[in-house]
């Protein structure tokens, strides 16, 4: 089985059938990754950069020991640090790395669109670690993992997502996913971080009311508030951001209900997520950064052409 795409620049230009691969596939690599010798010679000989142009702990962590599980050699490129401060271009850059023989590219960038700009103009494979204020498929991807290994299938389950919805490239590439599998999803936070059509061009639900949301969902994926790509006001405080649409323990204990609280991190802890609700048994921000893992495994695998078993 193949991915329709060389690419993974983004959940939009998946099929659900790829989306169904890449979590099947990813299942099977968690199973590797619950063996005492937790690696397997799939990508032996491939040689694989992750390119980030943008801080990242996560993301960067987790793609680095997807390749070292699969046996790939692994170069890590930062920014700062680079030749970027002497002007070198994006494209020379990479073009200078994959010189050396170098298969696949991971990348991360604060702009929007760089991942798709240099799919055009290189050979290899990229896969994209977050674009600026775009995608950020294989966070979506370990999302509908994490999401399916507690509540089964994603068709008919209804989505909450709270918050940030605006800058978060998290949301768009959850959107796309969420849709595409059959769930029902609804936004819900500030109507200053909710853009205006975003309801029609997607067929999801808003809300501006969190309490309201969180009644209607199975699982809340609560976004950061990300304060570096505002420029301008758009709450009154981080206090009573808290206070109107913050994740609290009184909150969820007013439901009916228990719901699954996801995050994809860092946490702004005390501002969209407290700390109880954050660390409590009903939140699964640690399996997510689990599955991390093994949704990148699955990822790389596939994009790689490799035709040697998953085990
Ligand atoms: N979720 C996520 O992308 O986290 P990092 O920014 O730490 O990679």
């Amino acid at each position: 089985m193949q991915l329709s795409s060389k690419h993974l620049l983004g959940i939009r230009d998946l099929l659900p059938g790829d989306i169904q691969l890449i979590l099947d596939t990813a299942r099977q690599f968690k199973e590797v990754l619950q063996r005492p010798i937790k690696k397997v010679p799939s990508l032996r000989d491939i040689t694989i950069v992750n390119l980030f142009y943008e801080n990242s702990t996560r993301t960067r962590i987790s793609f680095e020991l997807a390749e070292k599980r699969l046996s790939a050699d692994t170069i890590n490129f930062a920014a700062s640090g680079s030749s970027v401060s002497k002007g070198e271009t994006l494209l020379d850059t990479v073009n200078n790395i994959l010189s050396m023989k170098v298969d696949m590219v991971v990348m991360r960038h604060s702009a929007t669109g760089a991942p798709h700009f240099l799919a055009k103009h290189i050979p290899a494979a990229i896969v994209n670690a977050g674009d600026g204020i775009n995608e950020h498929p294989t966070q979506a991807l370990l999302d509908a993992l994490s999401i399916t290994e507690k509540l089964g299938e994603l068709k008919g389950k209804k989505i909450a997502i709270i918050g940030d919805i605006m800058h978060s490239r998290v949301a768009l590439s959850n959107i796309y996913l969420l849709t595409k599998m059959g769930a029902e999803v609804t936004l819900a936070g500030p109507p200053t971080l909710i853009p205006k059509h975003i309801k029609d061009a997607f067929g999801v639900n808003v809300t501006y009311n969190v309490k309201e949301a969180l009644e209607w969902c199975d699982v809340a994926n609560v976004l950061r508030i990300q304060l570096e790509r505002q420029n301008q006001v758009l709450f009154s405080s981080l206090r009573e951001y808290n206070q109107a649409y913050g994740i609290t323990r009184p909150l969820l204990d007013s439901l009916q209900k228990e719901v699954l609280i996801m995050h994809p991190g860092p946490i702004n802890r005390g501002v969209e997520l407290d700390s109880d609700v954050a660390d409590s048994k009903q939140s699964i921000i640690l399996d997510q950064v689990e599955n991390g893992v093994a949704v990148r495994m699955a990822v790389l695998y596939l994009l790689s052409g490799r035709k040697e078993s998953t085990s």
